[in-house]
């Protein structure tokens, strides 16, 4: 009796929560994404650094590449001690970039492509060279005093607090680096034994959550089409079960679909499921709260190593990790929002990284990233196979404890020439050293070479869109996915239509069986380098030379 009343309970739960919103945009389902880091990606203005203007120079060849909707890292005025996520004025395009004018025309550019443009929310600090900051360490009291989490005693320095020079005090609450003091937004349980610690509802915290609100507003208005929140689930401090999070970013939610209907929420989770029933249309699997992503791509270089990983030609790493947090994910978020498993980010190592450096195995990446539900995503330069460089400098706080983060965020290789038609500044005035191997590849030489990787990663996208089966929201079912083996099957299906693709991304030739039922009269090749398969049986026979992918029609 009880057990039955448990399920009922939780069945009801599960359907308010799937009703508590109203659905993502169409639009998503069958958006690709590029993500730019705009310091980096084409430079106007000849200063060495990427600007708003050069994102609009290179809208035709995202479109051609297939891309719909695009992901900007911060590009509002910012002190740069963490690359522009230590934010002094979210209502400014910062100078370096261009004119908040310059965005709007990017919109107006993008939405006359039909492309959108989404901007990146730094929701949880800013610098502390905001002028809220300067106000809030002010020992008069007035309107920003809690603005920011301070503690009441300059002497009182729990974890993850700062102490300094403040005219007021106290220590406050810092979010990442020092310089990124914690916006208040209140505390899910607050000691009472600190009254410091203010409740969500207090007024300091909920005037955070308006001006939050204000911002979005604004470029929303602008043009803007959505957001990509930075560390979505942390804004709210002691919220162990994540109760007033979750509250704040339903609200949040409503709110904003409400004004703008077809816009947009990407959370940076790390937990899909746990985002979307927050208030999230879409969430990153990186190598955030669990190893699933960086089982398969972290090596022995990059920003994050690890000792073995499934993507690399030793052929030692293991599957298992991520298809059981991927497939948990993706039943428990079902139809209510959207999962993104990126080629990359700002954050950590491009696919081209350490031995993991031919085209061969760039392609078995990119074959499987592009052929797993959820929304697909390149990083700027993967689609060209740009290379993680490591040994750079510190740029802008991209050194972290474990890695440097530089390595990622190199400037855009556009042509041959010796500057890479990235900028027309002196090199030395780059704002990151250009990859300098002898062969770097680039745009124009892949665009005017029908088998180079750019064109398979097109065709790539150009496959999701003719075949639903092998889009954001077709099924799939891991035919073989084994620790420790290779390849790795899967098979993929919407209306009817089947596919099964086969990657093994190992330097080994393998052969695997493994059982697959029905009438099917063919296997059709779609996109095949050196892999067979064979139905016996019932029992798929699969061969696969090292370092090759298959994806193949099922003709029944
Ligand atoms: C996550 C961002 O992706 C990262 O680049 C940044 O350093 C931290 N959040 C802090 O904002």
């Amino acid at each position: 009796m009880k057990k039955t009343f448990l399920l009922f309970a939780a069945f009801f739960s599960l359907i308010a929560s799937a009703q508590r919103f109203k659905p993502a945009p169409e639009w998503l389902k069958t958006a690709a994404f590029y993500q730019i880091y705009p310091q980096s990606f084409k430079d106007t203005d000849g200063d060495g650094i990427g600007d708003i203007n050069g994102i609009i120079s290179k809208l035709d060849y995202l479109k051609w590449l297939g891309i719909d909707a695009l992901w900007l890292n911060p590009c509002f005025e910012s002190s740069y001690q963490d690359a522009g996520y230590d934010v002094t004025d979210f209502y400014r395009v910062a100078k370096r970039y261009g004119t908040n004018a310059d965005l709007k025309r990017l919109f107006t550019e993008a939405h006359k492509r039909k492309m959108r443009v989404c901007l990146d929310l730094v929701a949880g600090h800013t610098s502390i060279d905001h002028l809220w900051f300067k106000a809030s360490q002010s020992a008069t009291r007035n309107e920003l005093s809690d603005r920011y989490i301070w503690t009441n005693d300059s002497t009182v320095k729990p974890e993850r607090h700062v102490s300094g020079k403040f005219e007021r005090n106290g220590t406050y609450r810092k979010n990442f680096f020092d310089c990124q003091p914690a916006l208040n937004y209140g505390f899910g349980k607050p000691d009472p034994t600190q009254p410091w610690q203010l409740p969500v509802t207090a007024e300091g915290p909920q005037k955070t959550r308006k001006e939050l609100m204000k911002i979005m507003d604004f470029w929303m208005t602008m043009g803007c089409d959505g957001f990509r929140v930075d560390m979505a689930p942390s804004l709210i401090k002691n919220d162990p079960e994540r109760v007033e999070t979750n509250k704040l970013w339903a609200e949040i939610r409503h709110h904003f679909q409400q004004k703008f209907p077809e816009g947009i929420l990407i959370a940076e989770w790390g937990n899909p499921a746990r985002a979307i029933k927050a208030g999230f249309m879409m969430d990153f699997i990186i190598h955030l709260g669990n190893d699933g992503y960086s089982s398969l791509f972290f090596n022995k270089e990059g920003t994050y190593r690890h000792d073995t990983c499934y993507f690399n030609v030793e052929g030692n790493g293991t599957p298992t990790t991520f298809v059981d947090y991927y497939l948990e994910q993706l039943k428990n978020v079902g139809d209510s929002g959207y999962v993104c498993v990126p080629t990359a980010n700002h954050d950590f190592q491009r696919p081209n990284c350490g031995t993991r450096n031919t085209e061969a195995q760039l392609r078995t990446v990119t074959a499987f990233l592009m052929t797993i539900p959820g929304v697909p995503l390149f990083y700027y330069g993967d689609e060209i196979g740009m290379k993680f460089i490591p040994g750079l400098p510190n740029k802008e706080g991209s050194q972290l404890t474990k890695g440097n983060r530089a390595g990622s965020r190199t400037p855009m290789q556009w042509d041959s020439s010796s500057k890479a038609g990235f900028s027309t500044a002196s090199l030395d005035k780059f704002y990151l050293p250009i990859d300098s191997s002898a062969y770097r590849p680039n745009v124009e030489s892949e665009m005017a070479n029908p088998s180079s990787l750019l064109h398979f990663n097109r065709y790539l996208l150009q496959l999701r869109k003719q075949y639903p089966a092998l889009g954001t929201r077709g099924a799939i079912r891991f035919l073989y996915a084994e620790a420790n083996k290779y390849p790795l099957v899967y098979e993929r299906s919407a209306n009817g239509q089947r596919f099964v693709i086969v990657i093994n991304p190992s330097g080994k030739s393998v052969q695997v069986d493994c059982p697959l039922s029905g009438t099917i009269k063919e296997f059709k090749p779609v996109l095949v380098d050196k892999v067979s398969l064979i139905l016996v049986n019932n029992k798929l026979q699969i061969k696969a030379d090292a370092v090759t992918y298959g994806i193949f029609k099922v003709i029944e």
